[in-house]
């Protein structure tokens, strides 16, 4: 098998979803895998690697700016064996198509600098879901993205809380209400542009 570097994009990198998905990720892999931690930055070098497997959240419809970072290094790297390109994108929506346009800005730019394009696993209730008995269809989408890198295949794989939206709503709204509260902040607290005292 090819060697593997994970990019975690999130930019609460230590304390992300992306960091748990990543290690949830690693033994569907079944191998070791280089790792790059985009907030921190630092020099990129995907040399001897085939795969490369972006993990990030979806910030405003869109890619996290310290992903924005790493793709820009990624732009002007001279190496001419490209790894293939992969995507691990999760949202807080339960929708996983919300992510689409994300993963469409990565296939661009591997278009663009010459990447081979693969795999994407767009994950829709994504700071959620591990918390929860549906945590195993996360695992599934993990395993079936790995096997999709082994075999060179490109396809887009969707994971999501088998809720209806109005179920949705109801669940995170108490989960942010109750979270608020371990923290001494209410719900009408919640819903003001105050941060932290500012
Ligand atoms: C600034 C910001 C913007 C976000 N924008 C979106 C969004 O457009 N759509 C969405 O579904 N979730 C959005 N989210 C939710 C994150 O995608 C979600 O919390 C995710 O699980 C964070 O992953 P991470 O812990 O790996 O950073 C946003 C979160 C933040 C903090």
């Amino acid at each position: 098998m090819g060697k593997l570097l994970i990019v975690n994009g999130s930019p609460r990198a230590p304390r992300s979803n992306s960091r748990r998905y990543i290690e949830q990720f690693l033994p569907c892999w079944g191998e070791t895998a280089d790792q790059y931690t985009a907030l921190r930055g630092g020099p990129l070098s995907p040399e001897d690697c085939t795969d490369l497997l972006l993990v990030f959240p979806l910030y405003a419809d869109g890619i996290p700016a310290v992903l924005m970072r790493t793709l820009k290094e990624l732009a002007v790297w001279r190496g001419t064996a490209r790894p293939r390109i992969h995507v691990l994108v999760n949202c807080g929506f339960l929708e996983p198509e919300q992510t689409r346009p994300a993963v469409e800005m990565v296939r661009f730019f591997c278009k663009r600098y010459g990447f081979p394009w693969g795999m994407a696993l767009q994950i829709g209730s994504g700071e959620a879901i591990l918390n929860t008995p549906f945590s195993f269809l996360v695992r599934r989408g993990l395993r079936r993205l790995a096997a999709g890198m082994r075999a060179g295949r490109s396809e887009v794989l969707s994971v999501r809380m088998p809720l209806n939206r109005r179920m949705f709503v109801w669940a995170s709204g108490r989960y942010w209400t109750d979270y608020g509260a371990k923290n001494n902040i209410t719900a009408g607290e919640m819903r003001t542009m105050e941060i932290e005292g500012g």
